[in-house]
């Protein structure tokens, strides 16, 4: 939908805060030429483009209340609103008077003529694959012409946030254009490879098997690896659709790594562990072959050492059988190597896991389960519960800015052709595949402890200070983890102790029950017949589900998020895309491998290009916004009455305080060896709190980046 805009006059912006509605601060604008912008108080909150023209952001309300953003192309007088549907819908048992207040304004808006709700951006800024947008607006600009406009579906767009996403489409397309005229990308990439990895000491730590294994317990995606307990390792896909695709690794490939153990004694020892692509990959592998990327499915073993490190010992690249699915795979299996081809070979076998493990990443960890998620959460309590319901209350910071995000996201990083497309391997399969994906999300899964015991990774145990021991006792992700989700059990706990004194107090809460069957039948409606959503009938459900909401808002997403920049800032270490398979014998590919097998790895992960861009997306996304609201804090300190909560909210905060400290500690623990990793940067994505920027550190209380 673009709307070429000549005559626009007056835009008025408004914010609909807890008591209605009310006019926030008006800024003027005329599209037609940047001599007739007229009227901008806010100056400061518009975008520090050329001239202003078609992004208008209102910068003195909050930034998570939504706007209203009215036009006239005859006056002032002629107005229309839109209110979310998450305003218009909400109950309000507990706000009678902001009801009248809103109805009043209603009224008024209702005898005035109706001339049409924008809300504008330039067209290039969400669609810059458009030449016209792209290249001959400004040219138009230049001269004072129209330019292209192009109306967005949100209607809450953060100034912040739409400021970081712009600058970093502007660094995308001047450095996309320099790469094409001037090479300029090339030095700077050259650059950023020889000299930088985020306060690593060994450089090249990262070519370690250490520094690959303790990525999966320590890196930003320490979520998938599981322990293994069937030998070879099996396939749950369909047998009858894709034949067999039962692993290939035999007791052959991997029994002299076993510290004199046999396969079975490893198992049974709880001491051989895999990270598994295949399964997740294999059906969409052929089609992905078919773009720019050629890569992989892989499996990759490992063993678990006396030091508590982990070894990888076999990694399986597949392929689907170029005969047809139903005739399986082809896999070749590769083992540990150091020195000459085969070292190399080795090499680029890790590269082809890294690749695998960064597009589930980006799509499944953190896309999928935490931002696809929480949305139908966000707009459930919205829409059911009271702004001064008590579960409100509790939940309404851990939804700071996750729908703005969302839908910047959904303009410009996962849309067709998007960011996200070009930077990871599945291309543009990247959407279909995450969705796929979600019809094996279970709600109570994403419980820390309940999900490290389904990967086998811990066992219940009373005893431990969790209820559940670790089989990997240094797993800092895990161990950090537990801490922070105990901490966030207690307060929930407490909160809802106060407020729920009896199981009969949650059943009869009817606020809380259409919340709760909005969510499940309309929010997550593709899986609302699912046997295992909770049923809301004890304080004990009501606890564990709120914990599990907070949990994916805060702690989950930030060990998943902002470790971006710090551990896949440098593309050799962490490839997106791969775009050859390993060369054949007696091909030229495998002669330069041999002769020169840091070029060949350079050919065969991230282009210059594509390693731009991609450092460019997750230097942004691994940012904390100047004023973003850390776990244990609150916007406002009497954001409650009740002295009672105020003291269970301070006995929080002093448990994530005490949590910092022991972070600390472990990281010093020199016995705790994938706290550093041979690459000695500290584990620190858990650590509660950080100042803004990029510091690899702090729990947000929300999905807001
Ligand atoms: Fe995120």
């Amino acid at each position: 939908m673009m709307l070429q805009c000549r005559n626009l006059s007056t835009l008025k912006l408004f914010t609909v805060s807890q008591n209605g509605y009310q006019r926030k601060s008006v800024v003027g604008s005329t599209i037609e030429r940047k001599d007739h912008v007229k009227s901008i108080r806010n100056k400061s909150t518009l975008l520090p483009m050329k001239w202003p023209t078609g992004i208008l952001y209102s910068g003195s309300g909050s930034r998570s209340q939504p706007l209203i953003v009215a036009s006239t192309v005859e006056g002032d007088e002629a107005l229309h609103r839109t209110v979310p549907r998450s305003f218009s819908g909400a109950k309000s048992s507990h706000n009678t008077s902001d009801t009248q207040t809103e109805e009043i304004e209603e009224k008024k808006m209702a005898s005035q003529k109706i001339k049409g709700t924008v809300v504008l951006m330039k067209k290039n800024v969400l669609d810059f694959n458009d030449f016209n947008a792209s290249v001959l607006d400004r040219v138009h600009e230049l001269f004072g012409k129209r330019v292209s406009l192009q109306l967005v579906s949100a209607v809450n767009v953060d100034p912040g946030k739409a400021f970081f996403f712009f600058f970093f489409f502007l660094l995308i397309i001047d450095m996309s254009w320099c790469y094409v005229f001037l090479g300029i990308p090339c030095i700077l990439f050259n650059l950023i490879v020889k000299f930088y990895w985020f306060g690593a000491e060994d450089k090249y730590a990262w070519r370690t098997d250490e520094q690959f294994a303790r990525e999966m317990l320590a890196g930003i995606n320490p979520v998938l690896i599981r322990r293994l307990q069937e030998f070879p390792p099996a396939s749950k896909l369909d047998h009858k659709v894709y034949g067999d695709h039962t692993s290939k690794i035999t007791k052959e490939h991997i029994e002299h790594n076993l510290n004199g153990l046999t396969v079975d004694e490893a198992i049974k020892s709880n001491r051989l562990f895999i990270l598994d692509h295949h399964d997740t990959l294999m059906p969409y592998l052929r089609r992905i072959n078919t773009t720019h990327t050629k890569t992989y499915a892989s499996r990759t073993l490992l063993f678990l050492k006396d030091d508590g490190t982990l070894k990888p010992i076999a990694i399986e690249l597949s392929l689907p059988n170029p005969h047809g699915d139903p005739l399986g795979c082809i896999s070749k299996v590769y083992t540990p190597a150091n020195h000459g081809i085969e070292g190399s070979t080795w090499l680029l076998a890790k590269g082809y896991v890294t690749v695998n493990d960064s597009g589930y990443h980006q799509l499944i960890s953190h896309w999928l389960k935490t931002h696809a998620a929480i949305e139908p959460f966000v707009i459930a309590t919205n829409r059911q519960l009271s702004v001064m319901h008590p579960i409100y209350k509790l939940l309404h910071p851990h939804f700071r800015d996750t729908m703005n995000v969302n839908a910047v996201g959904r303009q410009t990083l996962i849309n067709a052709g998007g960011a996200l497309e070009t930077t990871v391997f599945p291309a543009k399969y990247s959407l279909e595949m995450s969705s796929k994906i979600y019809k094996n999300w279970v709600f109570p899964d994403q419980a820390l402890p309940v999900d490290l015991i389904k990967r086998g990774v811990a066992v219940e145990d009373k005893n431990s200070p969790h209820g559940v021991r670790l089989l990997i006792e240094d797993y800092p992700y895990a161990v950090d983890g537990l801490e922070i989700w105990s901490a966030i059990k207690t307060w929930v706990k407490d909160y809802c102790s106060f407020y729920y004194k009896t199981d009969e107090t949650v059943q009869r809460d009817s606020e809380l029950q259409s919340w709760w069957k909005e969510l499940r039948e309309k929010g997550h409606g593709d899986k609302k017949d699912e046997p295992w959503w909770p049923k809301m009938q004890t304080r004990e459900e009501l606890i564990e589900i709120l914990t599990i909401v907070i949990w994916i808002s805060s702690a989950y997403h930030a060990a998943i998020n902002f470790g971006q920049y710090p551990y896949g800032g440098y593309p050799p270490s962490r490839p997106s895309i791969s775009h050859r398979f390993i060369p054949e014998e007696g091909s030229p590919e495998y002669e330069e491998l041999k002769t020169n097998p840091e070029k060949a790895y350079l050919k065969t992960f991230n282009s210059q290009l594509l390693s731009v861009l991609g450092i460019a997306l997750v230097e942004v996304l691994s940012r904390h916004s100047s004023d973003e609201i850390f776990i244990g804090q609150r916007d406002i300190p009497e954001w409650t009455a009740d002295a009672e909560v105020l003291k269970a909210f301070e006995n929080f905060g002093k448990k994530l305080k005490e949590i910092e400290e022991k972070i600390v500690r472990m990281n010093k623990d020199e016995k705790l060896k994938n706290r550093l990793g041979p690459a000695k940067v500290p584990y620190t994505l858990l650590y509660p709190s950080s100042e803004g920027g990029l510091t690899g550190k702090g729990i947000p209380n929300s999905v807001s980046i």
